[in-house]
């Protein structure tokens, strides 16, 4: 592993044999049998949360923002993003969107919006996503949110993006972390639904 010191101030790139603070430890708990390696620490996620929450106060002079946030795997990081949010003095609204398009660990390719959300016209919205992979996801749902949901402006903010080419073009406008073209999880990442619960990113064995 690589040692991060300080600066979680703009997109951190995670090198394949992962990241981590001085301070931390990186033993994997005997019960997680599958896990081949910690990837991200519990604190450098939380260091790279204050940093992308001050780069969103910087861009958003009124402090109001309505977020959607992508079910299931988002969750974690919103809520953890919010509260970072609120120090600045943020009024933050939300809702949950569903999107379908994994099975297991695999893309299936087509997007289709599963369960949808309220009205959000003439607002200010910050799509919050896990991860972007081929960026076939936040595309679909950056013009769903334009184009049907009439959305005044929409950023996205996404904690990790996949260093893999991207099919679609879409803008990331906060990004945490880059990381390797492996399959993560943990930090509200799954495999079949499992390890969302964990603090830390992980790489599963093969
Ligand atoms: P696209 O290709 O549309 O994919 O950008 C984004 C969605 O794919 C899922 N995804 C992952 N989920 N570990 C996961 O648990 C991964 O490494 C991973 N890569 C992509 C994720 O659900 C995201 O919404
Ligand atoms: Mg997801």
């Amino acid at each position: 592993m690589q040692y991060i010191v300080s600066d979680f101030s703009s997109t951190v790139e995670v090198p394949e044999t992962g990241i981590m603070r001085e301070e931390d430890s990186v033993e994997i708990p005997g019960y997680l049998k599958d896990i081949e390696k910690i990837l991200i620490t519990e604190n450098c996620i939380k260091a790279r949360l204050r940093g992308i929450a001050n780069e969103i106060n910087k861009r958003y002079s009124d402090k109001d923002i309505h977020c959607v946030v992508v079910l299931s795997g988002a969750i974690v990081f919103f809520a953890d993003l919010m509260r970072a949010l609120s120090r600045h003095g943020f009024k933050v609204t939300y809702s949950l969107i569903k999107l379908s398009s994994y099975s297991k660990a695999k893309s299936t390719g087509k997007i289709a919006v599963e369960m949808d959300i309220g009205r959000v016209e003439g607002k200010d919205v910050v799509v919050i996503e896990d991860i972007a992979d081929t960026g076939l996801t936040l595309d679909h749902l950056r013009n769903h949110l334009l184009n049907e949901k009439k959305a005044k402006s929409v950023k996205v903010c996404v904690l990790f993006n996949k260093m893999t080419k991207k099919t679609a073009e879409v803008n990331l406008d906060f990004i945490g972390f880059k990381v390797p073209d492996q399959f993560i999880v943990g930090y509200g990442l799954d495999f079949d639904q499992r390890y969302r619960e964990l603090p830390f990113v992980a790489v599963l064995k093969s």
